[in-house]
């Protein structure tokens, strides 16, 4: 079959700084998709996008194309009177310690609104939603379309791994950014999780952009522009779409890992949990039952146990036992303060590298994970620590995984001595909705 372009000319007009036209995004990423572009070339063009950048049009175009490369998922069936208010979505750009979903999904569907989730898995530092719910016993991530329906319409929530047909454009280029040095580039990054976000059809959408070391984007106004391109792509397709910035400079609550951020998710379902996964669960609910025209408190369905009722339904639905002891480390390591002092800084980025080199997170998308593995922490930044007392437990099944992970802690946090502590960071940077 002949081609309307060919892609040499392409990958010149892009390397060359020149805007690409509608037609040539159109069919590039189609050509790509269907095997007529060759990897080799894809990468070409991936590195000449993220050094050279696209404009607006283009960023809207190359999501466009990737819509159109998979099916459109519709829940309509399942809104209206005696049925559910609207569908909402929550997506974090990824960090460390993130186990928000988890809470927040049970949580905004006890308010009568959907919450549909298609998860990933974790690959490198930051941690999977789909790995870390795979520690419960009987849980399964793969649900067809119509079971995931069914349980949004009875139960209200779904975690479950996307499906291969939403925005296949996506996986086999998010493949070939992660192996090509590509990820990091505020075009690619937003016209990936918003085509996914708008090709399944939600009504609304939350985004949670991570700042700082844990995060993708490791300065402000990096993660601001990132964010604001997404909610301006969303509110172009229909979806209210608004974003929170928030900080990923250190670990969200006081676990990394699967097993152990399920259990600390538990806690903030039950009304307690660290104060810093409670303020943000509560924030992103507050946004998605804002935007489905919900004017309730959500943090009335943590502390009265509605959310809880919510969370087991919806383990018992993919086949998890709510109530089933979680896999333990058979091994653990604790590291104490080396003085007494107030800890002024604990580094996000390390602590999810050892917790990845614990065994909690893989290498390949092919690896397994160790269900039990992560980093339990015993302070976090401004609290008081005490020479020789736990700062952080390592845990693992595999001993010899120990060394690795302390290598990357050296150096991952300062305890002041002095009162000279400075200001605490607060969680939640900015909000952004359409411009
Ligand atoms: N998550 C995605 O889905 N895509 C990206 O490009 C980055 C994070």
């Amino acid at each position: 079959m002949s081609e309307r372009f060919d892609v040499v000319d392409v990958i010149r007009a892009k390397r060359d700084r020149h805007e690409l036209s509608d037609e040539q995004i159109g069919w590039v990423v189609d050509a790509y998709t269907r095997g007529a572009v060759a990897d080799e070339q894809m990468s070409a063009l991936g590195m000449a996008i993220f050094l050279n950048g696209m404009d607006r049009r283009e960023i809207s175009q190359w999501t466009q194309a990737m819509i159109a490369s998979g099916e459109r998922l519709d829940f309509s069936p399942i809104i209206g009177p005696g049925r559910k208010i609207a569908t909402a979505d929550k997506h974090s750009t990824g960090g460390v310690g993130d186990k928000i979903t988890l809470p927040l999904a049970p949580l905004v569907a006890a308010y009568g609104v959907a919450v549909p989730q298609l998860s990933g898995r974790g690959l490198g530092h930051t941690g999977g939603t789909l790995d870390k719910l795979e520690s419960i016993p009987g849980w399964q991530a793969a649900v067809s379309n119509d079971r995931m329906m069914s349980i949004l319409g009875s139960v209200g929530a779904v975690i479950c791994a996307a499906g291969t047909g939403l925005a296949p454009a996506d996986k086999k280029l998010y493949a070939l950014r992660d192996v090509t040095g590509t990820v990091e580039a505020i075009p690619l990054i937003a016209s990936s999780i918003m085509s996914k976000k708008i090709a399944e059809g939600t009504d609304s959408l939350v985004l949670d952009v991570k700042v700082g070391s844990g995060a993708f984007m490791k300065d402000e106004e990096s993660a601001r522009e990132l964010a604001q391109t997404m909610v301006d792509l969303g509110g172009a397709a229909g979806v209210k779409t608004t974003a929170l910035l928030t900080d990923m400079s250190t670990p969200l609550g006081l676990t990394v890992g699967n097993a152990i951020e399920v259990e600390e998710s538990v806690e903030v379902l039950a009304g307690g949990g660290p104060a810093d996964v409670v303020e943000l669960t509560v924030a992103l609910a507050r946004e998605m039952l804002q935007a489905s025209g919900v004017d309730e408190d959500p943090a009335e369905a943590l502390a009265d146990g509605r959310a809880m009722d919510v969370y087991r339904e919806m383990i018992r639905a993919q086949g998890g036992d709510p109530e089933a002891a979680l896999p333990v480390a058979r091994e653990s390591h604790v590291i104490v303060a080396p003085a007494t002092g107030t800890l002024r800084r604990l580094d996000a980025l390390s602590v999810g590298v050892a917790s990845w080199r614990l065994g909690a997170g893989r290498s390949r998308k092919e690896d397994p994970v160790q269900a039990g593995a992560g980093v339990r922490l015993h302070a976090k930044p401004g609290d008081r620590v005490k020479e020789g007392e736990p700062l952080m437990t390592l845990l693992t099944d595999t001993p010899e995984r120990f060394d690795r992970a302390l290598e990357s802690l050296a150096g991952a946090y300062d305890i002041a001595t002095t009162d000279s502590a400075g200001a605490e960071r607060a969680l939640i940077l900015g909000r952004l909705s359409a411009e």
